[in-house]
């Protein structure tokens, strides 16, 4: 069977971040293993190192990224494209271009649902008016409050017109692939699926489906396993905000203090080179804790003595946690962090919503409630269960396992 697929290339344009690089490359992995011939494009800058995906070819696309990532690449990418195609044979000829765009199903939907709101006006009377109003609830979108839209800027209406064109413009593009799973987003799904006249594969979550070399674009601290074996069973709080978010040098300070009176083990990425940590903290934790710069993240969520997460809720991070059974605690910055963290605790009971300040007594009160403590129990009983569906939903015959056949199948037929 894979040897009938290999006269196939895909060629997989990831976005030059981490959030973005590893759903992509995981994604060629596991097309690759159904046979495909698998290029990647990428810029000069972030990008993935080819001797762990010696299947693979690389495209490099000569460009300045940080100016305007989608504007400056469009062309060389359409000329480095036209030069493959040229020496293209019958044993490679590129079947589709796989780009990478929407993050979830729910992030799609509010995408798909702002052009609505502009029409009702409700838009313009929530931003420009009362700041009261990002509090309510968006019709048709709850549980998400207008602050919770993955808009960067709220006030920058100009944003707008673009992302609206972007949404629904789904000419330029035959199928959508999503890294989850149906019994997690079938709500959106649907609403998805009626709206765009497309197949929809969600086919997630990918590093479950079949193991991936290592993506990270920063060294992985191995050190952190050692620590975590040493570690009682569900007694370890994991603290990440991803690749791209921080916290300042105050909420650092809150956050060790936190972590240090809330007396449970803790494993703490911490990306920035100038950690400050005060001499006392290092004093009380000792052995308590872990920090590093960089974690081998999946493999610290799989690991038995983690039992909690506190999280900037990217979608990738996300999609680990659950995948694990682990709680979270959701404090996101940005974009679709903040729907990813109102549907991890309002609709999939997952997770605790972090919405105060950084403050130690608080982190500390909310760190014990998802470890231990009573009001903690459904969440992480909910945790249990959803990985048990999440599961279910891989194995043969079911969603997850289904779509990546169709979408196989699809792409054969192109
Ligand atoms: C970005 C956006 O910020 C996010 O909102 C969007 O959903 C995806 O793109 P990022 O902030 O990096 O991503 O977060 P996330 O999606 O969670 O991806 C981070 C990746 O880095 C995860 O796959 C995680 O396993 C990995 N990671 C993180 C590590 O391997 N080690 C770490 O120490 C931290």
């Amino acid at each position: 069977m894979e040897k009938q697929h290999r006269c196939r290339r895909l060629v997989l344009v990831p976005c030059p971040f981490q959030g973005h690089m590893t759903p992509m490359l995981q994604l060629g992995t596991i097309l690759h293993s159904r046979g495909f011939y698998i290029t990647i494009a990428h810029t000069q800058f972030n990008f993935p190192n080819p001797l762990n995906f010696p299947d693979f070819n690389f495209l490099e696309i000569y460009e300045d990224v940080i100016s305007g990532f989608n504007a400056n690449c469009k062309a060389p990418l359409r000329e480095s494209l036209a030069r493959m195609m040229e020496k293209e044979d019958q044993h490679s000829k590129i079947a589709c271009i796989i780009y990478d765009e929407y993050i979830s199903a729910a992030n799609m939907l509010t995408y798909q649902e702002i052009p609505r709101l502009l029409k009702d006006d409700l838009w313009y009377s929530t931003y420009v008016g009362a700041e009261a109003m990002m509090l309510e609830l968006v019709p048709g979108l709850e549980p998400l409050r207008f602050k919770d839209l993955p808009i960067t800027n709220f006030r920058d209406l100009d944003d707008l017109p673009q992302l609206i064109v972007n949404a629904h413009d789904s000419r330029s593009y035959s199928a959508i692939i999503w890294n989850t799973m149906d019994c997690l987003e079938q709500s959106s799904l649907a609403h998805l699926r009626q709206e765009y006249q497309l197949p929809l594969f969600p086919i997630g979550p990918l590093h479950r489906t079949i193991p991936a070399p290592s993506i990270s674009l920063l060294k992985e601290d191995q050190n952190c396993i050692s620590w975590l074996d040493k570690q009682s069973h569900n007694s370890v709080i994991y603290v990440s905000v991803g690749s791209i978010a921080f916290l300042d040098s105050k909420e650092l300070a809150e956050m060790a203090w936190g972590l240090a009176n809330s007396e449970h083990p803790f494993l703490w990425v911490v990306r920035t080179d100038s950690i400050s940590l005060p001499e006392s903290f290092q004093e009380t934790v000792g052995e308590r804790g872990c920090i590093t710069k960089w974690a081998p993240q999946k493999q610290v969520l799989a690991h038995s003595a983690v039992g909690g997460f506190w999280s900037h809720c990217g979608w990738n991070s996300t999609i680990e946690s659950i995948s694990e059974g682990v709680p979270m605690i959701c404090q996101p910055y940005f974009g679709d962090q903040r729907v990813n963290s109102r549907y991890l605790s309002l609709v999939w009971g997952v997770g605790l919503e972090w919405e105060n300040d950084m403050n130690r007594g608080p982190i500390k009160e909310a760190i014990r409630m998802l470890m231990v403590g009573k009001e903690g129990e459904v969440i992480r009983q909910s945790a249990k269960d959803l990985k048990v569906k999440i599961e279910l939903s891989m194995k043969q015959a079911v969603s997850s396992y289904n779509s990546l056949n169709e979408l196989v199948d699809q792409i054969l037929s192109f």
